[in-house]
């Protein structure tokens, strides 16, 4: 049995003082809901230090939204994997498609940062999805595909990794992926890792949905064989609709 992870991607949102009120209202009730499943929240870097100290005592855990794969030097504007981890995060978003679309990055530079992150002892959500022009050209199966592929090149352990796959036109747009869309696609990323590694590890695997998951959505997707948890972006900046998803997962 997969453990269903639900994370909350805040994306560009929320000063220190905003972060903090926000996690702690998740921390109280993850903390005491009888809450089954693994929850996460990816607060924006000045506030990732503060943040873990008022969720630690909860179990809800620290994410980052990006990484650089140096540890140091002159890489003005970036954040290494060793900061984040001294930081007190426990995951780190790779590959979000808003860094691809807008930042630049390439498969091979999300597969540089996964493997930092990995050997910095940190859990890596790696991301995946295509855009709707892909979808439309029916190449969603090449481009998913070669995301994982290229992604995961020579990393020979995956147990501390989650993908997520968002499919670009469901990323904020109210456009929810259908359950049966999504399966599909969880379906086809496991059948890959199995045949990168083996089956035993594709069926520990966790595939995380990503793209306008809400209250009214979550517990049709979440149901699905292989989705196991959502990446929410919208939805998990407010504590009520968040923990509404999260208790989706069980
Ligand atoms: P929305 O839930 O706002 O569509 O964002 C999804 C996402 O990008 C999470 O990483």
């Amino acid at each position: 049995m997969r453990r269903k992870i639900v994370v909350g991607n805040w994306k560009m949102n929320n000063t220190i003082a905003e972060s903090i009120e926000l996690a702690t209202e998740i921390a109280e009730k993850a903390g005491s809901d009888g809450v089954t499943c693994e929850v996460g929240i990816a607060p924006a870097f000045p506030a990732l230090y503060e943040v873990g100290k008022v969720i630690e005592w909860s179990g809800v855990k620290l994410a980052a939204q990006n990484c650089h794969y140096e540890n140091d030097g002159a890489f003005t504007g970036e954040v290494s994997t060793r900061m984040l981890a001294a930081a007190g995060c426990n995951y780190v978003i790779i590959g979000h498609s808003e860094r691809r679309q807008l930042f630049g990055e390439t498969n091979a530079t999300v597969n540089l940062k996964v493997k930092k992150a990995l050997a910095e002892g940190l859990r890596v959500i790696l991301c995946v999805g295509e855009t709707l022009d892909e979808r439309e050209r029916g190449v969603t199966g090449e481009i998913v595909t070669a995301q994982v592929v290229e992604g995961l090149a020579d990393v020979s352990d995956i147990s501390n990794l989650v993908i997520a796959y968002e499919p670009v036109w469901a990323i904020g747009t109210g456009k929810t992926a259908t359950k049966e869309q999504a399966q599909e696609v969880h379906a086809m990323i496991r059948a890959r890792v199995a045949k990168l590694y083996d089956q035993k590890t594709a069926d520990h695997l966790r595939i995380q949905y990503g793209g306008s998951v809400k209250p009214s959505n979550a517990v049709e997707l979440f149901a699905m064989p292989d989705i196991d948890g959502g990446l929410i972006g919208g939805a998990s900046l407010k504590a009520d609709d968040f923990m509404a998803i999260v208790e989706a997962a069980g």
